[in-house]
């Protein structure tokens, strides 16, 4: 393939597509919320605020405009709430309804319903919540008891660094008595406390603790607009680096610092990139990034990095190929607990286009950069971040055909047809 030229539009960011209907549902005036990601993911959270009463209008066109029933007015679910294959709505709405007077079941799809919920679990049931899930309170599917009375605050101290986890706890913690603070051994993504701040809604911030404190008032803004998702313009970030000729712009780029780990090791791989027009906007950074062809070379991190990359693994495992040296990462376990387990899916599947290039131990991944590149089939195994990482792959190599391939709608269902239009220009 010729190298990427012209600009992109990076679609919304998923997390905070989710985030945006999630704490709209629970104001009581309309929020017209423009970029938002109508990825099925985000597209799951919509269907199960809809199912509590939450009206969610959407036009197809710009904005999606959702009116919320107040921080004490969503309505007990007729049916089970279907999370798809969305993590993020799982965790997040299981601490949201945990403090609520009604019963609400969960289920999900084969893969979520292997995913571990005893992280959510365990917290919340040490908040008072009444919680019951399949495996011994461990799986989908889970059932939320009405609360009979309020949940206490706590104290609560992640062993691994998780967003989705640390969420949980702080939407659960709005309707506590007393405070409520997140310890994290790294800080992950903190699109949640940003945006409450957003809704009148304070967060106490130390290092990697979070406080969150019961409120009494919640305002919710007239607008949010969705920065574009740094995990989706990871793709043309990587295939434009490692693609000759490229000189691409990608537009509207959420940059929040709690997300940036994959420029920091770009930059370190030797990847030619910046960053312009930066603003900020509804509490999140945003940027225009021009990339340019770069010769990249290996390189390492490790656990403390992964908050801020964990999404990305599958795409910088690629650039690391068509790097030169070897590529050492370490603390990287929570990739076995994704949409797949991701270090196996890479070992299986990379393998076959760049034969003995890839390495997984218990929580490693070692590619050796620049060895022998051929055509293959490869499965996604239903995990959007693989597909689209194995379509960079085929894309900067020999070809790839993708089985499975329409998973790439969890998060970019415009995915293949960018890849299409600017790759033939
Ligand atoms: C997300 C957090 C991350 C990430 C996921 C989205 C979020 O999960 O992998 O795709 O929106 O909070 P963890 O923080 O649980 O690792």
């Amino acid at each position: 393939m010729r190298g990427l030229r012209g600009e992109i539009e990076i679609p919304g960011d998923k997390s905070i597509s989710h985030r945006s209907i999630m704490l709209s549902s629970l104001g009581s005036t309309p929020v017209h919320i423009t970029n938002f990601l109508r990825g099925q993911d985000c597209l799951s959270t919509a269907a199960c605020m809809r199912a509590m009463g939450v009206t969610v209008e959407d036009d197809g066109k710009d904005e999606i405009c959702v009116t919320g029933l107040g921080l004490h007015g969503l309505k007990e679910p007729a049916g089970i709430l279907d999370a798809g294959n969305s993590g993020t709505t799982l965790r997040l709405l299981m601490g949201l309804l945990a403090p609520q007077p009604f019963l609400a079941t969960f289920t999900g799809d084969s893969s979520l319903c292997r995913r571990p919920m005893g992280r959510v679990i365990q917290p919340l049931s040490e908040m008072g919540a009444k919680i019951a899930g399949r495996a011994g309170n461990k799986l989908l599917p889970i059932t939320i008891l009405p609360a009979e009375k309020p949940l206490q605050g706590i104290s609560y101290k992640m062993p691994v660094a998780s967003a989705q986890v640390k969420s949980a706890i702080l939407l659960a913690g709005l309707y506590a008595e007393g405070e409520t603070t997140v310890h994290e051994p790294f800080v992950s993504r903190d699109h949640t406390e940003r945006m409450l701040e957003a809704f009148g809604v304070p967060t106490i911030r130390q290092g990697s603790s979070v406080t969150i404190r019961p409120v009494q008032e919640y305002r919710a803004p007239q607008a949010i607009h969705v920065p574009g998702d740094i995990s989706s313009a990871a793709y043309w970030l990587v295939l434009a680096s490692i693609l000759p000729d490229s000189d691409v712009v990608l537009k509207n780029v959420g940059i929040n610092p709690t997300r940036t780990g994959i420029l920091d090791v770009m930059e370190r791989m030797g990847a030619r990139f910046e960053c312009r027009n930066v603003r900020t906007s509804g509490g999140e950074r945003a940027a225009d990034i021009r990339v340019v062809s770069a010769e990249l070379h290996g390189t390492a991190f490790g656990a403390e990095m992964m908050p801020r990359l964990i999404d990305e693994i599958p795409v910088i495992a690629v650039a690391a190929a068509f790097a030169k040296g070897d590529t050492v990462i370490t603390g990287a376990g929570e990739l076995r607990v994704k949409e797949t387990d991701r270090l196996q899916a890479i070992t299986n599947e990379y393998n076959r286009l760049m034969p003995g290039a890839f390495e997984s131990g218990a929580d490693t991944l070692v590619i050796h950069g620049g060895k022998m590149i051929r055509e293959g089939i490869c499965k996604s195994g239903d995990d959007h971040r693989m597909a689209m990482s194995l379509a960079v792959f085929g894309a900067a190599g020999k070809g790839v055909t993708i089985e499975r391939p329409d998973c790439v709608d969890i998060s970019y269902p415009a995915f293949y047809t960018t890849l299409s239009y600017t790759g033939s220009r």
